[in-house]
Order: structure tokens, then sequence, then C-alpha cells
């Protein structure tokens, strides 16, 4: 090796590789400092030098033709080793250059000045003037003036790192978007296929059967139309179950996929805005002979996405009517509400069952139901919680109580 290396070696490849600017395409950028450094300096050679393990690669370098070169040829091993000006008024004398074939065959270098291009407190390159003639020592306003210019590019290059990593940020963000959209759309095509494929087979079944009966309407005995009556109505039963399955299907998924363009946002008074919600319930409440008490801060007002707001809500209270009771005499829901700091904390519970340990860890999982049979998509929950993390900006969990029951907490911020 022919060139001393600096004690922080490591480190400084380390910067250079983490600014992912090697072999990236030339940019006006960058090529408009080199050209200002041309004009002013009267410079044939100016390079923007990135000193790699093995090579210095240029970033930009109008008057060479070459993007890069070895390692031992680049006078910039100097540059990098200071944090100042490195200069060469006549390379053809220098003991260090005048072998240098850079020196003796094109591009005749004879004059070279390198101000180092600092990142994160390490040189990982140097703004350079070359010149095929000796030159004067730079003076000390032009070495300022160089200085500027390996400032600037240092800059830029921090910059360009900060724009592709967040470009990156930004495309890993839409391929998780993507994928769980794929999984999302993979996992409803399965789940409506079912239902589907359980109607068009009792479809066709049913259809045999008529077709049969069609064939010897003549021979036909009463029993025989008894039993078809009675098969026809288990088939009906199953298609209309199955039918309506998937029809609760599409209906989860419209609203995951929902334009919550016109899901307002609007300060309301969380007492008033509950008493609403609890009137709405109010039939369905009825019917499972529960109540509903609510206990809201009457002060609490809040900026929020009532529509969101209020699919959630009515999620949970109509899961527990579902889910929670079974046949059991005192059916309870709860309803509390209060503000902690910034944050709105509202707690619906029952006095239920509570979730049993198995199904617990499955509760938020799209398509999870216990109820698979009665119609159960398994998407409420999935989507409140994508409600309350995507659209409130909040979060949604759940727990078991220590006497009965279970309790959803969702936290959102008040505005
Ligand atoms: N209050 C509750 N008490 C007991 N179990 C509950 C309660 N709420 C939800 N669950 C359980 O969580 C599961 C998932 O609920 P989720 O709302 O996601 O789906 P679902 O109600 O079964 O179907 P749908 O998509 O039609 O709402 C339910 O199937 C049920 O087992
Ligand atoms: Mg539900």
């Amino acid at each position: 090796m022919s060139f001393p290396v600096a004690a922080n070696k490591l480190e400084r490849l380390a910067t250079l590789k983490n600014l992912r600017i090697l072999d990236t395409d030339a940019e006006i950028t960058f090529d408009t400092l080199t050209e200002i450094a041309t004009i002013h300096f009267s410079s044939p050679i100016v390079t923007i030098s990135l000193v790699d393990e093995e090579r210095q690669w240029f970033k930009s370098h109008p008057g060479l033709g070459a993007c890069q070169t070895d390692r031992d040829l680049a006078f910039c091993n100097y540059t990098i080793l200071s944090s100042d000006i490195y200069e060469v008024t006549d390379a053809s004398k220098h003991p260090t250059f005048k072998e240098n074939i850079l020196v003796t065959s094109e591009p005749n270098i004879r004059y070279y000045c390198g101000a180092p291009i600092i990142v994160d407190g390490v040189v990982v390159g140097a703004f350079c003037i070359i010149d095929s003639v000796p030159r004067q020592a730079m003076t000390s306003e032009d070495r300022k003036l160089l200085t500027g210019l390996a400032y600037l590019t240092a800059h830029l290059m921090v910059s360009h790192r900060i724009l592709s990593d967040s470009k990156v940020s930004l495309e890993m963000q839409e391929n998780q978007r993507l994928k769980s959209l794929g999984v999302m759309v993979a996992g409803l095509a399965h789940e409506i296929n079912n239902p589907l494929g359980i109607a068009l087979a009792a479809i066709t079944h049913m259809s045999q059967i008529a077709a049969n009966l069609r064939k010897n309407v003549v021979n036909l005995k009463p029993t025989d139309l008894a039993d078809f009556l009675e098969d026809e109505e288990i088939a009906f039963q199953l298609i209309f179950d199955n039918l309506r399955r998937a029809s609760n299907l599409v209906e989860g998924f419209k609203d995951i996929a929902a334009d919550r363009v016109l899901d307002e946002r609007k300060e309301i008074n969380l007492q008033d805005y509950i008493h609403s919600i609890e009137q709405s319930l109010k039939p369905a409440l009825k019917n499972a002979n529960c109540k509903l008490n609510y206990d809201i801060d009457p002060t609490i007002s809040m900026q929020v996405n009532t529509g969101s707001l209020s699919q959630l809500i009515t999620n949970v209270v109509l899961n527990a009517l579902i889910h929670a009771f079974d046949g059991q005499k005192d059916c309870r829901i709860q309803i509390v509400g209060k503000q902690e700091s910034q944050n709105i904390i509202l707690k619906i519970s029952d006095n239920g069952k509570g979730i049993p340990a198995d199904v617990l860890p499955n509760l938020f999982t799209p398509f999870y139901t216990t109820r698979r049979a009665d119609g159960g998509t398994g998407l409420g929950l999935y989507v409140s919680r994508q409600i309350a993390t995507d659209i409130l900006k909040g979060s949604l969990s759940v727990q078991n109580l220590p006497d009965k029951g279970c309790e959803f907490t969702l936290q959102v911020p008040r505005h």
C-alpha cells in the first residue's frame, strides 16, 4: 500500500457508505458547485472525490474523463488525513507524486489543492482544484472559498442521504400497505369462497333432485313430494345462512375500505354524544334485555371523527350483546369516560362471561370469530382497532375483569 491510512479508517468508510452516494448518477446540484469552482479558479479540472476503500470515485468531475481512479493514485489520500486544505504546487517536483502516473502522463497533474469534505465529523473525500501547470500557493481568500465549497458539498451529501432514506421508508411503508392489503384480499376471497361454495352446492343438489322429480312426475308418490319439500327447506336454510354470511363479509370489507372523507371531524361534548349512541342502540339493547349505563365527565369536549367513533362504540356494544351473555339474566354494559392529561379514556365493559383464554390473543385478528355459523365475520374488532389507531390516532385494548365480563379501553387524543 503506497499511501498513508487514517487512524479512523473504519469509521470513515462506514460514514461514506452510509451516505449511499457512491456510484450514483451525476446531479445538477453537485455539478453546479464544480462549475462555480471551474470558473472562479480558472481550473481545467475540478473534482468532488470520495475516497473509498480501494478507489477514489468522483461525484462530479468536469475536465476529467474518468469517473474513478485507483486509490494508489489519489492525491486525496493526503487531504483526508486532516481537516485542513492539502496543496501541491508542482507535483513533478514533489517527492510523493513525481512518479505518479497521473503526473507523468495524462492528465499531467502539476497543481493540486483539495479541501476536505467533512460529514459527521469525519473526512469522506475532497473538493479538488487540479491543473496541468504548476501554480502559486492559493491565497487565503481562495482557501476560504474552496473550504466553503467543500462545506456545501458535505451539506448536499447529507441532504441527499436524508432524501434517499425518506424515499426508502416511504417505499417500505407502501410495500407494507400493499402486502397487508394483499393478505386481506386473499383472506377475504378465501372466506367468501366457503359460503358461496356451500350455497352453490346446495342449489346444484336441489336442481338435480328437482330434475329427477320432473322426470318421474307421473309416478310421483305423496311421500316423494314430502321428502322433496323437506330437502328443499334444509337447502334453503343452508343457502340463506351462507349467502347472509357472504353478504356480511362484503359489508365488513366495505367498512375496512370505506372512504372516510365524509367522516366529519368535529367538536363534540362526549356525554351528549354517548347519549345519542345509546338512543340508537336502544332497540338492540331492549331485544337482548340488557341495560346500558354511562358515566361520562360532562365537561369533556373533544375533536373527533364522529362517524368512526360511533362505529367503534357500536361494534363493541353489539359484540357484548351477541357474545357476552349466553342467556344470562342480569345483563349490563357500562361506558365510563374521563380525561387523563390530553387523552380521553373511554372504557366499555360488560358483566358477561369474559373472553376465553384461547380467544383473547386472536380477538383483533381479521376473520377470527367464534360465531361463524351464525354469520359472524370476525371483522368487527379488526375494523374497530384499525379505526382506533389509523383514524382516531389512539389505541384499543381489552382485558377481562377480575369479577366477571370484560372491558374494552379506547384511548384517543382530545384534539
Ligand atoms: N364482549 C365480549 N365478550 C366475549 N367475547 C367477545 C366479546 N366481544 C368479542 N368477543 C369475541 O371476539 C370475537 C371477535 O369479535 P369480532 O367483533 O371481531 O367478530 P364477530 O363479532 O364474531 O363477527 P362480526 O365481524 O360480525 O362482528 C367474537 O367472535 C367473540 O368470540
Ligand atoms: Mg362483532
